[in-house]
């Protein structure tokens, strides 16, 4: 597929294996946005304008369909680009000035009508995924500063539709990426995060569909943010029946200082579109996401083992090596030290900032655990958190200005811990070198890069005039810039992007990161809706599940070890429970389920996800995993609490091929996909919190 243009016409279409995406310039230079959707046939089927009209108090600029909507003349809708200049000018009237095709990406240069301001705005495509990634890269070619207020990376036009739903990701701590859907009013619908980091309250990702679509059939306009701080994703409605989708750098409290001759490059903005319902939507984002985001893509993900849950803050040598025993003995990939390892940490009240391994609890250093450790067959991982520091640290006593603060006001504590200003780069300087020692001297193969506090009071006392605004990129920036470093000079070291759990994700840091976690909530009954709604935008390569406790600490709901494990099977598997506890038999059992997951994984972590069953609409969660090659399906499914002793309901089955024979591996029954997909599964679950794993292989002549 390819980027073309439409001759005589300052028009283009980017063409992706099943979508057209076409803007063009206007009579007055301004660039537009005209279709989105289904291939066309004929060049001249794209339209001229997007629909937009004049009405009585709304001129046409005012209900414009600008691909990058800069603020002025008589724009009313939420802006792409909003920008002063040296005299006080707020007026940006944007105008085309050439544009480029190089292989898949193609670069529109816009100009200000009078004022000496460049706008790049660039896209590109993924054919196979139809997904563009757009940005803006916005130059001033003038004399003096400009100050930017507002820069969206994409403003994503939807077809005009007499009805608009939104399907976002919200929660909390303990909560994240539960599903929402929603109609679309009238006014704006945002998604934010005004915190610092990504957050847990919303994730940068959106669908939108007319209202009808279901997980199989429909359209859906789909998409996300990459970016890992302040943000914000706005549906705005119009009572004209547009539907703009702005998503990019939150405008709240940010400024960026341009000064003569610099260049602000945007985050990236992913927007695709499907004609088949929201499973296809996320098979899109998964697939880009496997191929061209998430870190060392091509890799499976290891079996981990976590102590966090089993020995909190008192960790040492003697007990982690007894855990480590017990966890390569369940097959065990990868053994990882949580936090309290370093500096005076024995609770969370101090030792952020102090990344000296704690002679007490280790008093020959890491090397006799990670030489056991490593004995045992498996990788040693380790927990850091560098972005913060506890005041009651050696590193805050020597350098109480590294912190976010305002002169003379109080710190806001978060966890007892403040915020490391790396917008500085004595402070980036010092996170870089404390987490390269460590890399440097231990074989340490994978880290726990975690962050647990949004920010407060952040300001950079110091900082170059005009410029303290600009913390909220200039911390992701550098943060990115320090895992870029590191993992160039570690590249064997794998990255794990936790912030109290689920608090960054995001397929911003997703290019540094081989995964998240989740959520620190591991009840399995909650996990089922926290990994559903994370399914919707993330691929489960990413996606980190432990199994823990069998009473867990959230909702004190006990729960038989084989539906948490099958829950922690439909992603990336570890185990964070305190093996001490586990009985022989509980042992042979976890090794089990270990090995048959090691069997699976390839089809969970790298297949396609089917959503079969919500956990919010029945007793029944089900979900289906199948091999890209179509040869291997594996679906889990789970029975939440039985009532007035109904049977399951036999389920459809899904993404198999028609024509060839399933054997479900369990019972020796063969069927056609065909068979599997409209007969549907019938589930022998009773009572509470009963679960299967069942795999379907093709049967070869
Ligand atoms: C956060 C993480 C947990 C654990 C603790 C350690 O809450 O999400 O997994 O690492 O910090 O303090």
């Amino acid at each position: 597929m390819s980027i073309f243009t439409i001759p005589e016409r300052k028009a283009w279409v980017l063409r992706t294996n099943h979508a057209d995406y076409a803007i063009g310039v206007d009579e007055s230079g301004a660039l537009q946005h005209l279709y989105w959707g289904e291939p066309l046939n004929l060049l001249d089927e794209y339209p001229s304008t997007a629909g937009q009209h004049a009405w009585i108090w709304e001129p046409e600029e005012g209900n414009s369909r600008e691909e990058c909507m800069p603020w002025g003349k008589r724009s009313f809708a939420e802006p792409g680009l909003k920008v002063e200049f040296a005299d006080r000018t707020r007026d940006l009237v944007l105008t085309f000035d050439g544009a480029g095709i190089e292989g898949d990406t193609l670069r529109i240069a816009l100009k200000d009508v009078l004022k000496s301001l460049q706008v790049t705005v660039s896209y590109r495509i993924y054919d196979e995924f139809d997904v563009i990634e757009r940005s803006v890269e916005v130059t001033n070619t003038g004399e003096g500063p400009v100050n930017i207020e507002q820069v969206m990376s994409a403003i994503w036009h939807l077809p005009v539709y007499p009805s608009y739903r939104i399907t976002y990701l919200t929660g909390h701590w303990g909560a994240e990426t539960q599903l929402r859907r929603e109609m679309l009013q009238e006014g704006k619908k945002v998604i934010e995060a005004r915190r610092g980091i990504t957050g847990h309250n919303n994730n940068p990702f959106f669908a939108v569909d007319f209202g009808d679509t279901t997980e199989e059939y429909g359209l859906v306009y789909f998409g996300g943010l990459a970016f890992s701080g302040h943000w914000k994703i706005v549906a705005e409605r119009t009572p004209y029946q547009t539907l703009q989708i702005a998503a990019g750098i939150h405008d709240f409290d940010f400024r960026w200082l341009l000064e003569a001759g610099e260049t602000f490059v945007s985050p990236v903005s992913v927007g695709g579109f499907t004609t088949k319902g929201f499973g296809d939507a996320s098979h899109k984002l998964h697939g880009y996401q496997q191929k061209h985001v998430l870190r060392n893509s091509g890799q499976l993900r290891k079996v981990l083992y976590n102590s966090w849950e089993a020995t909190s803050f008192d960790v040492n040598e003697e007990n982690q090596k007894q855990l480590a025993e017990k966890a390569a003995r369940l097959g065990v990939e990868r053994f990882v030290v949580d936090d309290g390892w370093f500096g005076k940490r024995n609770d969370d009240k101090a030792g952020l900032g102090d990344w000296y391994v704690n002679k007490t609890k280790f008093p020959n250093g890491l090397q006799p655990l990670i030489d056991d450790v490593t004995s045992l067959g498996m990788d040693f991982g380790i927990w850091v958190e560098p972005e913060m520091v506890n005041p009651d640290s050696d590193l805050y006593r020597q350098h109480p200005d590294w912190v976010y603060h305002f002169t003379d006001r109080p710190r806001t504590e978060g966890r007892n811990q403040l915020v490391l200003n790396l917008a500085r780069e004595d402070v980036q300087a010092f996170v870089y070198n404390a987490v390269d020692e460590l890399l440097s001297t231990h074989a340490i193969s994978f880290i726990k890069w975690d962050m647990n506090r949004y920010f407060s009071e952040p300001g950079w006392p110091g900082a170059p005039d005009g410029r303290d605004r600009e913390i909220w990129v200039r911390h992701v920036n550098a943060l990115y810039d320090i895992w870029r470093r590191l993992q160039e000079k570690h590249p064997h070291v794998q990255f794990e992007s936790c912030a109290g759990g689920g608090g960054r994700v995001d397929m911003g840091i997703m290019r540094f990161a081989d995964q998240f976690w989740t959520s620190d909530n591991t009840d399995a009954l909650d996990r089922l809706r926290i990994q559903w709604g994370y399914s919707h935008a993330y691929t489960a390569k990413s996606m980190v599940c432990w199994v823990t406790e069998p009473v867990n600490y959230m909702n004190g709901r006990r729960i038989p070890l084989k539906f948490r494990f099958h829950c922690a099977m439909m992603g990336t598997l570890g185990i964070g429970m305190n093996l001490n506890h586990l009985t022989e038999q509980d042992m042979v059992e976890a090794a089990g389920y270990i090995a048959q997951y090691k069997a699976i994984r390839p089809i969970v972590q790298e297949g396609l996800c089917y959503r079969l069953s919500p956990p919010e609409q029945s007793d029944l969660t089900l979900v289906q995993y199948v091999g890209r090659d179509g040869q291997e399906a594996v679906v889990f499914v789970f029975r939440h609490a039985q009532q007035f002793g109904h049977p399951a309901l036999p389920v459809r089955l899904r993404g198999l091929e028609p024509f060839i024979p399933y054997r479900n591996e369990e019972t020796g029954e063969v069927r056609s996909g065909q068979g599997w997909m409209s007969r549907g599964i019938l589930l022998s679950l009773t009572g509470d919190y009963d679960s299967a794993m069942i795999r379907l292989v093709q049967v070869q002549d």
